[in-house]
């Protein structure tokens, strides 16, 4: 039979267990709202558009030389699932025009030439701890919206489909599709750039 000093001492070791796990979980205040959903729009590129190489950098088309032209940047971040835990093995997928405006689909022509060497679409797996990260350029304007980039998560069961925006941006307020997005769910969906390990970052965290 424990005595009374015993259970005191297990009762505190487990609350000191209890918190450490605690700041593991990821806490979801009222800030974290679910990522919103927004829709997917016309260039979402099929298997067949897409180049060979559709891995998590954008900049670099496997065997070409020259980079993409624009500004790059690594977009990164977690992803959670429903219950708010990270979500290892998620496939999170960015599709985006190139620094001249054009989406890698067949329904996008016109204008200004592509570059060749913006790989246009890519996707990502999320590591252990949920992680995910792209090297790709910052979004441009497009006729009609606000720089934005498109993005799929999928989980299990579980998937969204929903834009980032630059926070900030002037056109921001002019776009449709970014004005029907609450305060919360514009936060959301911010990237904020600044100095990182690698370079200028975004980090945007992605709630399913
Ligand atoms: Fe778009």
């Amino acid at each position: 039979m424990p005595n009374f000093a015993d259970r005191t001492r297990r009762a505190v070791l487990s609350l000191i267990a209890g918190a450490g796990a605690a700041a593991l979980t990821p806490f979801r205040s009222a800030a974290q709202v679910a990522t919103p959903r927004q829709t997917e729009g016309p260039y979402y590129p099929t298997e067949r558009m897409r180049f060979a190489d559709q891995d998590n950098d954008l900049v670099k088309v496997a065997r070409k030389v020259a980079e993409a032209g624009g500004e790059i940047f690594y977009l990164k971040g977690r992803v959670f699932d429903r219950s708010g835990k990270p979500a290892p093995g998620a496939r999170v997928e960015i599709w985006q025009v190139d620094n001249k405006g054009r989406y890698l689909h067949t329904g996008d022509y016109g204008g200004a030439a592509r570059d060749p060497h913006f790989q246009g679409f890519g996707f990502a797996i999320a590591d252990d701890e949920g992680r995910y990260w792209f090297r790709t350029i910052k979004p441009v304007v497009y006729p009609g919206r606000t720089p934005h980039i498109h993005v799929k998560a999928f989980h299990g069961d579980q998937e969204l489909t929903t834009q980032f925006y630059i926070d900030g941006h002037p056109l921001n307020e002019r776009d449709g599709l970014w004005r029907r997005l609450s305060k919360a769910e514009r936060d959301a969906v911010a990237m904020r750039f600044k100095s990182g390990a690698e370079g200028e970052e975004a980090v945007v965290d992605i709630r399913l």
